[in-house]
Order: structure tokens, then sequence, then C-alpha cells
């Protein structure tokens, strides 16, 4: 038997040398999983196909983007379908809108019981520690990022789960190419953050190839959002901003006023992400996209805001931690192959974002003051 499978295997290893094609060689066929679990886990997983709906598991759902996808996906699936976790304390709001579970994912016996307890078919894995709070706590980083990604995709491949994990312009680093950076090309990141995520693409497409798993990645540019804080990412003065303009009519920024980053709205960002889980497996040439929607530097922005905002001062204060961090990423995203492979088109621009911004922050007075 065990003859026969490494047959199989180097078979499938030589046919398909050139990394291009995908080997599939499933948990169960392999008749191992990747922590030695027999066939049968995948036997008590339920197949997407038994439900009318996926039944998901959002792990680090507090963070900036969990809860809005939980809403999003709660709106298309039903609240009950949608669990979220995270290791802090939900606000009231969030704790009664929906299923919400205590989820370590360093923790692989939890997070393997919660997955076989809600029969789980989707598993998006948004636990991680950001670019600046990283560079800050590397062996926490490394031990959320990385061993705990580990666990998800364990978990992931045993129980036949469609996994999705999240990477970032932060996945490129000085000596990949920035304006624009394509989906294949060298990849050196320069932060922990960084090299986690690279690790997790490759970590992600070498279990499709390796055990049949449907990992899903999408590399995300900096979000932002109004009702949500950002967690400690290179790109956050775009979101603060917007607080401190309404409240303060201030804002120090801590980059350089030229430093052009990519960026996207977050329902721009959500739905990109249903409809990358959505897309069917055959439409997929890759399993690691870049997305993107627009780009730019802080004097763009501030210059967007003032047109409804007069009298907004801007101030540069450089952190030259995130500022090193943002000379080494991406200027422009290169997002032709999720457009052509499953239809990703944005909404938002630069104008849209500011004006819908200003208004979900409350600044409708202002404005009308303003003008
Ligand atoms: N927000 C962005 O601009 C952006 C851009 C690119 C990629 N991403 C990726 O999207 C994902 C979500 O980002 P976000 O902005 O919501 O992050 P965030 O920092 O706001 O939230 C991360 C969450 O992970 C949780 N967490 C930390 N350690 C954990 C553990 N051991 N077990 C379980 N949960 C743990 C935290 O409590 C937090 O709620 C991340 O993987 C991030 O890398 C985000």
């Amino acid at each position: 038997m065990a003859r026969a499978l490494s047959k199989l295997v180097r078979h499938a290893l030589r046919t398909h040398g050139c990394g291009c094609e995908s080997l599939t060689v499933s948990v169960r066929s392999i008749s191992f999983s990747p922590r030695q679990v027999t066939s049968d886990a995948g036997f008590h997983s339920v197949s997407f196909s038994e439900t009318d709906h996926p039944k998901v598991l959002i792990t680090g759902g507090l963070g900036q983007l969990g809860v809005g996808l939980a809403k999003m996906l709660r709106r298309q699936f039903g609240k009950n379908n949608v669990i979220l976790s995270d290791i802090r304390k939900p606000p009231s709001d969030v704790y009664h809108n929906g299923p919400f579970i205590y989820s370590d994912i360093l923790d692989y016996k939890n997070l393997r019981e919660i997955v076989v307890n809600n029969r789980i078919t989707w598993l998006v894995h948004y636990s991680a520690l950001l670019s600046a709070v990283g560079e800050a706590n590397v062996s926490l980083a490394r031990d959320v990022n990385i061993t705990g990604l580990h666990n998800i995709l364990d978990i992931a491949a045993e129980h036949g789960l469609r996994l999705f994990v999240p990477s970032t312009i932060g996945a490129f680093g000085p000596s990949s190419p920035r304006n624009p950076t394509p989906d294949l090309c060298i990849q050196r990141p320069r932060t922990i953050y960084g090299v986690s995520k690279v690790h997790a693409e490759l970590m992600g497409e070498y279990y499709h190839h390796r055990y049949g798993l449907d990992f899903r990645c999408l590399r995300y540019p900096g979000i932002i959002s109004a009702d949500s804080q950002p967690g400690g990412g290179t790109t956050d003065y775009a979101v603060q901003i917007f607080h401190d303009a309404v409240k303060t009519g201030k804002f120090e920024c801590n980059l350089r006023p030229d430093t052009r980053l990519p960026m996207m709205y977050i329902t721009d960002c959500l739905r990109a992400t249903l409809e990358m889980m959505e897309a069917p497996a055959e439409v997929l040439s890759m399993r690691t996209y870049n997305i993107n929607a627009m780009s730019f530097t802080p004097e763009e922005l501030a210059h967007e805001l003032q047109k409804l905002l007069p009298g907004l001062q801007v101030t540069y204060h450089i952190d030259p931690v995130r500022q090193a961090i943002a000379d080494s990423w991406p200027m422009n995203f290169d997002d032709s192959n999720a457009r052509k492979d499953w239809g990703w088109k944005h909404d938002y621009d630069l104008p849209e974002l500011v004006q819908t911004m200003l208004n979900f922050i409350g600044s409708d007075s202002r404005i009308a003051s303003a003008n």
C-alpha cells in the first residue's frame, strides 16, 4: 500500500514537475492527512453540496474586517450560518448580532472542536498581527501568523473546508517591481508580517497541490473603513485622517506626503472576498490574486478631503519604522488576473471613498457649513 502510494505521488510529481498545473492528491486518496489523522476525519466533515449554504467560521473576527464580513455573509447565508471568533471579548452589539465563539488559533484541539461541532464548511482566517504591530513583537507575530496558520491549514485539509487566507501588499519587498506590482514576481519582504504572508501563500498553494485543499487567497491593499478601527498596519493613516479631520480639523500624518500605496474601501474588499470564495474552481488559474481599487499619497488624500473640509490642516511627523515599510511596498497593484479570471471590479475610487467616509463619520453638518 505504502509503495503504491509513493509510486502514485512520484508519478504525479513527475507529470506536474513545472508546478503550473494543479497536482491534486487529496487527503483521502493518500490515506493520511497533514497531522496523521486518519482519512476518517474527512468522513465527518460536511461537503458544501450537503447544505444549502456554507457554514462559515471567521477567525480573528473582531478586527477591522471581520465584523463587516460577518454582517455581509449573514445577509447572504443566514445569521446562524456565520460564526465570528476571536480571543477578545466582543462588544455587546456584535455579541447580540449572531454567533460568537472564543477561539485561539494557537489551540489546535479547540479549533478542531469548533469546526466539527458546528459542521463548518468555509473558514475565513483573519487572525494576524499586522505590519507595524508585528515589528514591535516579532516572536508573537511569528507564533500567530505562522504557527497559527499551520493549525488552520491542517484543520481545513482534514475536514475538507474551503479556506480563505488574506495576504497583503506587504508580501512584496524592495526588490519587487513596485509600479505596478504583478501577481508573480520577486517576493522578498523585510517585515515579519510580509514574510509570514508569503509563507501563508506558499503553504496554502502547497496544500492545494499536495492534499487538494480548496485554498483561496487575495492580496488586499490597505483597507479603509469608517466603523471599525485599523489594527496596526502601515496604511492606518488613511483611516485616522477621516476621524481627526471631522473631530479636530487637524491631522498629523506619520508617512511622507508623497508615499504612494494601493488602497481599497472596505465594501469592495469584503465583496471581493465573497466573490473569490464563490468563484467556480475551474475559473481560478491561480490560488493567490492581487486585488486593487485605487492608489494615492497622503498629500492626494488630504487634497481630496480639503475639497469637502477646506479648513483641514495636515502636518507631517514621520514614523521611521512605518515609512521604511511603506517605501518597500508596491505603489500600484496589477490586479488584471483577478479581473480576467473571476470578473473582479472595484466600485470605489478616491472621490467616492472620501464622500462615503465623511458621510459615515457624520460630517454632513460640517460639509454643509463649509459650503
Ligand atoms: N486591514 C487591512 O488593511 C489589511 C490589508 C491587507 C491584509 N489584511 C489581512 O486581513 C486580515 C484581517 O485584518 P484586520 O485588519 O481585521 O486585522 P486586525 O489586526 O484588526 O484584527 C486581527 C484580529 O486577530 C485577533 N487575534 C490575534 N491573535 C489571535 C489568536 N492567537 N487567535 C485568534 N485571534 C487572534 C485579534 O484579536 C484581532 O481581533 C489579516 O490577516 C490581515 O493580515 C488586512
